[in-house]
């Protein structure tokens, strides 16, 4: 991709001024958010040791800030010693041993609130029983486990006893269940006997049973939460139920200090390669990030009720769900299915039984909701709601200006927040009392980052609305610090392209007058459908893996609620069907993707050719692919193609 050839085709002119009534009580206001940024600017890592030295509480406090000795490995506060678990709770226990932490919600509408004193509790209990299956220090846990306030328990007692977990969301196969299982060589999976979405059993213990069949030879113990109740089977030796693991334990266990960059956890996610990537944070740094933008971005007062739609499989449900919210001292709410039970009102139904007064979830719910219409979210009393706030992907302003007129009755502004898996926290987003927000726009960089667009030289782009690379100039703390297992990766994929100077997000975007950042998308072969990261070379070998598919590309197509579909463009050994139509096996291969990697893979279309239209030196036009699957007129050089039926072909017309 050439940069020359972004350009930009949004231009949104509405400017939102944070209303007086929010300013009021803001944490940050304009002057401060100034004086912020001039200090971020005068000594980067001043800046961010003043923060770590105020927000975490340190067991031996550091003296080194930022070691760039091995750039592009960098260290921050090394050789400080902490306990991310006992700043979650423990140091909540003095003032807030009563409040409540979170208020979970299962989807057929059981209700159960936890105090800080007995996620304390659960947790310390849970930590022992790690202890007692052998787990230790840097040892990997796997969590598979529906949305529970158990999973947030799981990761606190790892966190608490050092060992570094590895969420896999429930939505993945067992395939991508022992795939993650294998590479972060994992001693413990903790999973539950099922999960409820969208009034259906999730088979948890399942899907874990035929990942472990498969291979898993490092997974010594597996612990069962008890959720939906299901018959499962139970291997003895290995397997042992969560409540009876639990029984004979102490209550009390001593946090165990680990050093600043000691990993907290590992989470894979997908790239440009058929196989994901597990990307590694660190303690310290990462849990500063989850705090400052929970005081900057989501301006978390004492008094609110704060509620993440994430799960806990992504970052989003790691840093505002699992940690943030704790380590901020806040409450907040986790529900455990589907926005779309009983109905499309659920989310709203939510938000005024709990009083919800912040609420952050991505685009593509927005839009799904949007489209039931707008007297649901009429029927609510959202009085309570006070910032609103998105991740994931691009907001469309169409998308923004209902959220903000429906949701929050013009009232409530909208932190649109750009991060990433790799980059811990919130990079790029309104500080809510302070920024005006524009449709569409993350707006300006947080503090401390130094986020920028750069041209395909690497050269700063100084022409407003002129599309480039997004870059990150300077190291951060809550930076992911490799990739798990492949050092060569973690430099190729983030920092080669511009000779190691600054961290490569991988998407393109550009910056108006105002200096406001627009996200256009991604630069790699990177979908993002519904929110989620989606290889498409990782589809394309899902797809290979079957045996009657000799060849696959795989494209995003634009879908009005997913953001992006998949399109999947199939070569088949042997002769291609009549007309280019075969229910049955394009039900075979949907089911089969679906088996690789899981439900949130499955193609949309499948589109049957004789070949694929590729570049004399063999590279898949992916550009012309795209065009073709948003149905849109064939405007590149197709001379190079061997035939024009295979155009008629990949558009369906033969
Ligand atoms: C990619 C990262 C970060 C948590 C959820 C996704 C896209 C994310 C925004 C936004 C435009 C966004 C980018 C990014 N993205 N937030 N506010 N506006 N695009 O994490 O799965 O690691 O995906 O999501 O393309 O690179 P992830």
């Amino acid at each position: 991709m050439a940069a020359q050839t972004i350009e930009s085709v949004l231009h949104e002119q509405r400017l939102f001024q944070p209303a007086a009534a929010f300013v009021e009580h803001a944490r940050i206001k304009k002057h401060e958010l100034e004086t912020f940024q001039q200090q971020a600017v005068q000594d980067h890592e001043k800046f961010w040791a003043g923060l770590a030295r105020e927000q975490i509480s340190w067991h031996k406090p550091f003296t080194q800030i930022l070691d760039s000795r091995r750039a592009p490995h960098f260290r921050w506060f090394g050789d400080g010693l902490l306990n991310v678990s006992y700043n979650c709770l423990d140091r909540n226990l003095k003032d807030k041993a009563g409040k409540t932490a979170i208020i979970f919600e299962g989807e057929q509408g059981d209700v159960r609130r936890v105090t800080y004193a007995e996620l304390h509790r659960d947790v310390c209990r849970f930590a022992n029983a790690l202890k007692a299956k052998g787990i230790k220090k840097g040892d990997r846990v796997v969590i598979y486990m529906p949305m529970a306030p158990e999973v947030v328990v799981a990761m606190q007692a790892c966190a608490r006893i050092g060992a570094i977990h590895s969420v896999v969301f429930g939505g993945f196969s067992a395939q991508s269940l022992k795939d993650r299982i294998e590479d972060a060589g994992a001693k413990m999976l903790i999973t539950a006997d099922g999960g409820t979405r969208g009034g259906k059993v999730i088979e948890l213990k399942l899907a874990a049973d035929q990942a472990l069949a498969k291979g898993c030879s490092t997974i010594e113990s597996v612990i069962v939460l008890k959720r939906s109740g299901q018959t499962i089977p139970m291997q003895s030796g290995r397997d042992v139920w969560w409540h009876d693991a639990v029984k004979n334990v102490s209550d009390q266990c001593e946090p165990v200090w680990v050093e600043s960059e000691h990993p907290l956890f590992l989470l894979y996610t997908s790239g440009s390669t058929g196989k994901p990537k597990g990307i590694q944070h660190s303690s310290a740094g990462y849990l500063l990030g989850a705090i400052v933008t929970m005081q900057w971005v989501f301006d978390i007062h004492d008094d609110d009720i704060f509620w993440c739609t994430a799960d806990v499989g992504w970052v989003t449900g790691h840093s505002y769900v699992a940690y943030g919210p704790l380590a901020t001292g806040a409450t907040m709410v986790m529900y455990e299915g589907a926005p779309t039970i009983p109905d499309g009102g659920r989310f709203w139904d939510i938000c005024q039984r709990h009083g919800v007064t912040i609420f952050y979830t991505a685009p593509t719910a927005i839009r799904g909701l949007m489209k039931l219409g707008d007297d649901l979210p009429a029927k609510y009393d959202l009085s309570k709601l006070r910032l609103l706030g998105t991740v994931g992907e691009p907001i469309n302003p169409e998308a923004w200006m209902w959220y903000h007129k429906h949701i929050g009755r013009e009232r409530c502004p909208i932190t649109d927040t750009w991060w990433q898996t790799e980059t811990g926290a919130h990079l790029i987003a309104p500080i809510p009392g302070a920024v005006a927000t524009k449709p569409g726009s993350c707006t300006l960089p947080l503090p401390g980052i130094a986020a920028d667009v750069v041209d395909e030289e690497g050269n700063s782009i100084t022409q407003p609305n002129q599309g480039g690379y997004l870059v990150i100039r300077k190291p951060w703390p809550f930076m992911l610090r490799g990739i798990w297992g492949d050092e060569q990766r973690y430099i190729d994929t983030y920092w080669k392209k511009f000779n190691n100077k600054y961290y490569v997000a991988g998407d393109t975007a550009h910056k108006d007058e105002d200096g406001y950042f627009w996200i256009m998308g991604r630069a790699d072969d990177v979908l993002k459908v519904s929110g989620h990261r989606l290889g498409t070379m990782e589809i394309e070998s899902a797809l290979v893996a079957h045996p009657r598919v000799a060849e696959a590309a795989v494209v995003g197509k634009p879908d009005e609620i997913k953001g992006e579909a998949v399109f999947a463009y199939v070569v088949l050994k042997g002769a291609r069907p009549t007309g280019g139509v075969d229910e049955a096996l394009t039900k075979e291969l949907r089911a089969w993707v679906t088996e690789q990697i899981g439900p949130i893979a499955r193609p949309d279309d499948i589109r049957y050719a004789d070949n694929l239209p590729k570049t004399r030196s063999g590279k898949i036009m992916r550009r012309l692919l795209r065009s073709i699957a948003a149905g849109e007129a064939i405007t590149q050089d197709t001379s190079t193609l061997e035939n024009e039926a295979i155009l008629l072909q990949l558009q369906g017309k033969a």
